[in-house]
């Protein structure tokens, strides 16, 4: 006999530790069962929308019906075999080569992962290789940017650029510095005349000639930042960093784990200001999320580095389920829906209309700082307590957790920081009617908060 809701809240609370785990955001975890479009359904029958593809990885939509035929199918056939040097399946090989074909024009080749820490921790890894095969074997540090999220792994911990992450594993791996980011509500230092994006970009030089080139393998950045607040950069900062890092022997890792296939209405961000990494770490839509996928894009140079050291020198990173077959034919599937619907056509679509929508709604609100979007569907609202010093509200009144359950009340899902903004990432598939709902459900939630 199926348990009740009570039971299974109840085995939750005894058995399930979560990410992020604190009981006191736990007390009544809503269940979800069912999913189709953008909307999910709870263990008690309410529909909500989903305002941020389940964790800013389902871009397909739910329930599609054709994924779980592809893995079903794959699984029938053969589910896993190792994908260890010597041994291969169509899948992996198949969705290599399509993936090359549709990243950026320099990537060669991939390596699978199963998520995105395990991709930027692969990047890490296969950076210190590289150098070490042009004779550099110093060149290990990492330059990475603070609001940053790279994930859970020691070196990904590390490399993120919020403390709280930090805080009860610590000490942090060394090598791992930190530089402001390209955000232009808030960046402190820009020289007169000096935009966000050059001043940001100066930073990364700056840490690069005082940690001493010779010492740093790599920089890390994603191309708009997701969980650390959606900030969206200048036009001129990752041109500016693209050829900071030429110049001084860093390889830029792009992590394009939030904003690839078809996010922000192309199918890599970087694409928006025509600038190609060496390393591209992705994950979460390459699958719309329906199993565990993720993985890295090395361009020519590091892939002939790989080829051509000696056998006892070999590029020794290993996984068990890299290539999985199951979980590559599913991403085959989604790149097929990806490509047949276009996504990334209504993916820009809908989110000029979000951020339109966001800005009607919010434009002169008295606690606005910022509203960032406009690129696809990846948005962000940032509220303050006082507009003229930017000064957030304090933690202990809870504005954004406050504002995320009366969203909630009004059937809308989507995450917050702290108290300080507010995400919006639907499915690629979202219509106008439900981006409309979601600017509304926001303003009326926002209202309910702060009374205005
Ligand atoms: C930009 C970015 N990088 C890396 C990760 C880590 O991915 P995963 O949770 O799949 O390990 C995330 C997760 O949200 C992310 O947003």
């Amino acid at each position: 006999m199926s348990l009740t809701a009570a039971e299974l809240i109840k085995a939750d609370h005894e058995h399930l530790i979560h990410p992020l785990h604190h009981p006191s955001d736990n007390a009544e975890p809503i269940i979800y069962v069912r999913g189709r479009g953008a909307t999910v359904t709870d263990i008690a029958g309410h529909d909500y929308l989903d305002g941020l593809s389940g964790l800013w990885n389902v871009n397909v939509g739910h329930g599609r019906k054709e994924l779980a035929k592809a893995a079903s199918a794959q699984m029938e056939e053969l589910a896993y075999f190792s994908g260890y040097v010597g041994s291969s399946s169509i899948p992996a090989i198949t969705l290599a080569e399509r993936l090359i074909g549709l990243a950026y024009d320099n990537m060669q080749a991939v390596f699978f992962t199963s998520g995105g820490a395990e991709s930027n921790e692969s990047a890490f890894k296969t950076a210190r290789f590289y150098w070490k095969t042009r004779g550099k074997p110093d060149k290990v540090k990492i330059i990475a940017r603070q609001n940053a999220y790279h994930g859970l792994t020691l070196q990904t911990m590390s490399a993120t650029g919020m403390g709280a992450y930090w805080k009860m594993f610590e000490p942090r791996m060394p090598g791992f510095v930190h530089i402001q980011t390209c955000y232009p509500y808030r960046f402190q230092g820009a020289r007169p005349g000096e935009t966000v994006g050059q001043a940001a970009a100066r930073e990364l030089e700056e840490a690069i000639l005082r940690e001493g080139p010779d010492t740093v393998a790599a920089f890390i950045a994603e191309p708009i930042h997701g969980g650390g607040g959606v900030i969206y950069p200048t036009d001129d900062y990752f041109p500016l960093v693209r050829q900071i890092c030429s110049k001084h022997g860093v390889l830029f890792i792009a992590d394009e784990v939030i904003t690839g296939f078809c996010r922000t209405g192309t199918w890599f961000a970087l694409s928006h200001w025509n600038v190609q990494p060496d390393i591209m770490s992705f994950a979460k839509g390459v699958t719309s999320g329906y199993l565990p996928l993720g993985g890295i894009m090395v361009n020519r140079d590091i892939k002939d580095a790989i080829d051509s050291v000696k056998p006892e020198d070999r590029w020794m990173h290993a996984y068990t389920y890299s290539g999985h077959p199951t979980c590559c034919a599913v991403a085959l599937a989604n790149l097929d829906i990806m490509q047949r619907e276009r996504l990334w056509e209504n993916a820009a679509r809908m989110g000029r209309r979000l951020h339109e929508g966001l800005q009607a709604a919010f434009g002169d609100h008295p606690h606005l700082g910022d509203i960032r979007g406009g690129k696809g569907l990846l948005a962000a609202l940032e509220l303050v307590e006082d507009r003229g010093t930017k000064a957030f509200f304090p933690g202990e009144k809870k504005v954004g957790p406050r504002i995320q359950a009366e969203m909630v009340k009004r059937g809308v899902i989507t995450r917050v920081k702290a108290s300080e903004a507010v995400f919006f990432a639907p499915p690629l598939v979202v219509t106008a009617e439900e981006i409309d709902r979601l600017v509304s459900v926001t303003r009326d939630a926002v209202k309910a908060v702060l009374g205005r």
